[in-house]
């Protein structure tokens, strides 16, 4: 990134996170003229950095009494590899991660649906890419990322182009809230410029999208067990909501730390230190200062075992529901069944908005 767009970037940041300050308060006063779209990739089961960075705000959104709907972005998979392998069975796991963790799509509210699955919704694709232009696909900072840390030699369109597509998967719901961290600022930009030009290129009979704003989560980003960079699967540094407590222990056991016994808070000289308390603070609700001073030069050891502890006992819950769930027959089919009947239905009407601003809407007798 050179210099400029850091400075961008950042700025974005900045107005995000203001933003999102109105936004929850708007959210607070009405939430019914609210509705939220955002999702995943499903590239398998879901760790405690989604638990604390995006799931928790969902299900509080959720049980505010905000029409929720969360897309499982099965196509946007493709972009960085060249098979679906086992995509099936990740949206599987997704889904009992989401149930476990507290969303309730049961009909009447929050909707799960894999975009694939919603054929007007990828219609909107096609008139969305001539709102956009190539160049501005490229300057994208986090597609820019993506393709690095992915090591791609070769780069399929898809790559480029993906940010329009889930300007789709945001727009044809007329989302308003879209709660993501701040790589996804870059494709929320997308979004309402795509919105935005819509509106204005074919004002129709009044405008057809409103503007969804992004809603950045107020917990600090947890880093994987490594205590460098962000928790993810492929970079093997997670704790799963999926892990049962020994194993759940073992990987706490093994986290990086450093060699100071006496343990202190202090992200930027001992990152890896900081991130165990950052956690423990999570899921305790004590300060990382305080956990910090009671353990003292007991050392690192004693600081995963209680973390561990901590940890395993906040997740409990969330772990038994989550084994039931996946002994209850049909459960995941029967969530996204009703999740794709809502979003096709919704999709179609958009569909047949966007046609009827376009001039589109021919009357075709068979
Ligand atoms: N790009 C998002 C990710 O990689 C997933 C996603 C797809 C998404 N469509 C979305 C997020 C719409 C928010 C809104 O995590």
């Amino acid at each position: 990134m050179t210099e400029e767009q850091n400075v961008d970037v950042h700025a974005a940041l900045l107005a995000a996170q203001e933003a999102s300050v109105e936004l929850n308060a708007s959210i607070e006063k009405e939430p019914e003229k609210h509705r939220m779209l955002t999702g995943d990739r499903p590239t398998g089961a879901l760790h405690i950095g989604h638990l604390f960075g995006s799931l928790q705000n969902r299900v509080r959104l959720q049980n505010q009494g905000v029409e929720s709907f969360v897309v499982i972005a099965d196509y946007q998979v493709l972009t960085d590899r060249s098979s679906a392998d086992g995509i099936s069975n990740n949206v599987r796991e997704l889904v009992l991660d989401y149930l476990a963790a507290g969303l309730k799509p049961d009909g009447d509210g929050t909707y799960i649906f894999p975009h694939s699955h919603v054929p007007a919704l990828n219609q909107l694709l096609l008139p969305f890419l001539t709102l956009v232009s190539m160049a501005e696909l490229g300057r994208n900072p986090t597609i820019k990322e993506e393709i690095q840390a992915a090591g791609l030699k070769t780069v399929n369109a898809s790559m480029f182009v993906y940010p329009v597509h889930q300007a789709a998967d945001i727009l044809f719901c007329n989302a308003t809230v879209v709660p993501v961290g701040k790589d996804q600022l870059p494709h929320l930009e997308i979004s309402r410029k795509i919105a935005r030009r819509f509106n204005q290129a074919y004002p129709g009979k009044g405008p057809t999208f409103r503007m969804p704003h992004a809603l950045l989560s107020e917990s600090v980003m947890i880093r994987g067990l490594d205590g460098t960079s962000k928790m993810s699967k492929s970079r093997n540094n997670a704790v799963f909501l999926r892990n049962t407590e020994k194993e759940t222990t073992k990987l706490l056991k093994r986290a990086k730390t450093d060699a100071d016994r006496n343990i202190t808070y202090d992200p930027v000289k001992r990152p890896e230190i900081a991130n165990l308390l950052d956690i423990y603070t999570l899921v305790t609700g004590e300060s990382q200062q305080d956990i910090a001073a009671d353990i003292g030069d007991a050392g690192a050891g004693t600081l995963k075992l209680g973390l561990a502890k901590a940890l395993n006992e906040y997740l409990a819950p969330m772990r038994e529901r989550r084994v039931e769930l996946e002994n209850t027959p049909g459960l995941v089919e029967e969530t996204l069944r009703l999740g794709v009947a809502k979003a096709n239905e919704v999709a179609r009407e958009t569909l047949n908005r966007v046609l009827s601003a376009m001039d589109m809407a021919y009357q075709i007798e068979e």
